[in-house]
């Protein structure tokens, strides 16, 4: 098993009246770790699903270590030994480690020996550079480690190119640098060929050693790393140094208390206690960063706050009153929410960019005069509006919200919560999956509502933004706060000790 050469030559992809991909070809050199760039909505996961057989491109050759192949169907990219990982992790939450390799098998057994299936994957795991814990239910890791399984299933499955559509955006710094300097030995003992698609320019400096650039659906170029830096590659992606949206802090003491959490206890899944006798107030004109490590009861937290989980116990206030994040109170109290994962849980995939930009606000004046009929010109106008301001990147506001890329999503719904003017913004991850531009351009508006006089709990993974962002910052960590500390003259070395629960 060795590291094969991969070219795709000539593909074009279209989705109506867009070219998601316009005689794109590229050639990724066997061992490489090669880097596939652009921003949101450049086509970059549509080439790599068209390689992979999961969409059917228009046009395009694939040539596999120089010889030409047909790739119709996933599974016949897995037999060529092409494998993919996602952004979102696929492997069955509630199977163990064991039972998700064991049956993600192309031919499983109508009757499987599993003591001998466990024999063969302890073999297997002896000739990996990292293992996970076999017997472990896949929902009981942690992201890093979910994130190895998930490429440790596809070594397991044989496959010897693997593309990687933004792994590292579930996981910490320290986290995606183990999982991608584990990979790069790989390439280096030409075991695997890698394409990974990432926002993030760190990594492209510290791993990749090819980038491959493009813009709106067309190749802008493939150039070795070494010549490029952090500019020329923004550079490429968007094609003119576009003003850089800065984060104007104002000098504004907070107000009046808006958010007052005290001694919540909130229930995950599987009815342990995610947050536990957690109190926290936020006043207006002030971020309060959430830091911690996935899994620390930040989930459960915002979730509760978005009225999507029931509190235990404990009690939530906003403006004094008491609060259940019902519908009626998010109106009353102006609460604006973006909860992580915006597809699958700030939105209706099947509705349009506009129903969705509008799920706030469809009973209210203009898209409904009386609360009963809806108007759809005044929805749309809305919808034009945001698409515009917040650059979405869709052929329409009546375009299906599930079309959209990843970043495009996220911006959609962003659009919808950071225009309402709440007095209250939850937001998580706010900037994951965007394009270095976008974050930017978030971050600025997120700042600007505090400016504004909103309170903003911002819970993110992302340390740098916490401390970019933040007028106070709190640690989460087993689901309570470990640490508290004004945002400028935060300690980043005590607060990485708060966050592994020293
Ligand atoms: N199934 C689909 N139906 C309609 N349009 C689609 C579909 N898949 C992708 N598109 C469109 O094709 C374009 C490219 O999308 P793609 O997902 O490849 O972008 P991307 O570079 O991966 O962006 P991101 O960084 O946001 O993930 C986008 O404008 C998107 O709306
Ligand atoms: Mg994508």
């Amino acid at each position: 098993m060795s590291a094969p050469s991969l070219e795709l030559i000539g593909f074009s992809k279209r989705f109506g009246a867009l070219a998601a991909l316009d005689d794109v070809s590229v050639k990724i050199q066997a061992g490489a770790f090669h880097a596939l760039l652009g921003e949101n909505g450049a086509g970059k996961s549509t080439l790599v699903k068209c390689a992979m057989g999961y969409y059917a491109a228009d046009q395009g050759e694939i040539l596999l270590n120089g010889r030409q192949v047909t790739i119709d169907h996933p599974r016949e990219a897995h037999t060529l030994g092409l494998g993919m990982v996602y952004q979102h992790f696929t492997l069955v939450p509630n199977m163990t480690v064991l039972e998700n390799f064991v049956l993600s098998r192309e031919h499983v057994p109508a009757v499987i020996d599993w003591a001998a299936e466990r024999r063969r994957l302890q073999n297997f795991f002896s000739t990996t550079p990292f293992t996970v814990p076999l017997d472990t239910p896949v929902a009981d890791l942690a992201a890093g480690q979910k994130q190895k399984g998930e490429i440790l299933r596809q070594l397991y499955l044989e496959r010897n190119l693997l593309i990687l559509d933004e792994p590292t955006s579930v996981l910490t710094p320290d986290e995606a640098d183990e999982v991608l300097s584990t990979l790069k030995k790989l390439t280096q003992e030409k075991r695997l060929t890698i394409v990974v698609i990432t926002h993030k320019f760190r990594e492209v400096n510290a791993f990749c050693d090819t980038v491959t650039v493009l813009r709106r659906g067309t190749l802008i170029g493939t150039k070795p790393t070494s010549e490029l830096d952090n500019d020329m590659m923004a550079e490429m992606m968007v094609g003119r140094r576009e003003a850089r949206a800065v984060v104007e802090r104002a000098e504004r003491t907070p107000g009046k208390p808006v958010l007052q959490v005290e001694a919540l206890s909130v229930a995950d899944n599987v009815g342990q206690l995610a947050v536990e006798d957690l109190s926290l107030e936020i006043r207006a004109g002030e971020i309060v960063g959430v830091a911690g490590v996935s899994g620390n009861g930040q989930r459960e937290l915002v979730e509760t706050l978005a009225g999507q989980r029931h509190a235990r116990s404990g009690a939530m206030k906003v403006h004094g009153e008491r609060y259940t994040a019902t519908r009626p109170e998010m109106i009353r109290h102006k609460v604006a929410c973006l909860p992580e994962e915006p597809l699958r849980n700030a939105c209706v995939a099947d509705m349009s960019v506009a129903e969705n930009m509008a799920l706030r606000s469809f009973d209210q004046p203009p898209a409904s005069p009386d609360g009963i009929r809806l108007r759809r010109a005044p929805m749309r106008e809305v919808a034009r509006r945001l698409i515009e301001a917040y650059r979405v990147k869709t052929p329409g506001p009546d375009a299906a919200i599930k079309g959209l890329s990843g970043g495009n999503v996220q911006r959609a719904v962003l659009a919808r919560e950071l225009s309402s003017e709440g007095d209250l913004l939850i937001v998580a991850n706010p900037c994951f999956g965007l394009d270095f531009a976008a974050v930017a351009e978030i971050r600025a508006r997120i700042v600007q509502a505090r400016n504004r006089g909103a309170a903003v709990l911002l819970v993110s993974e992302d340390l740098d933004e916490i401390l970019q962002l933040s007028d106070r910052i709190v640690v989460m960590f087993d689901g309570k706060l470990a640490l508290q500390t004004p945002g400028a003259s935060a300690d980043v070395g005590a607060i990485g000790r708060a966050m592994a629960g020293h």
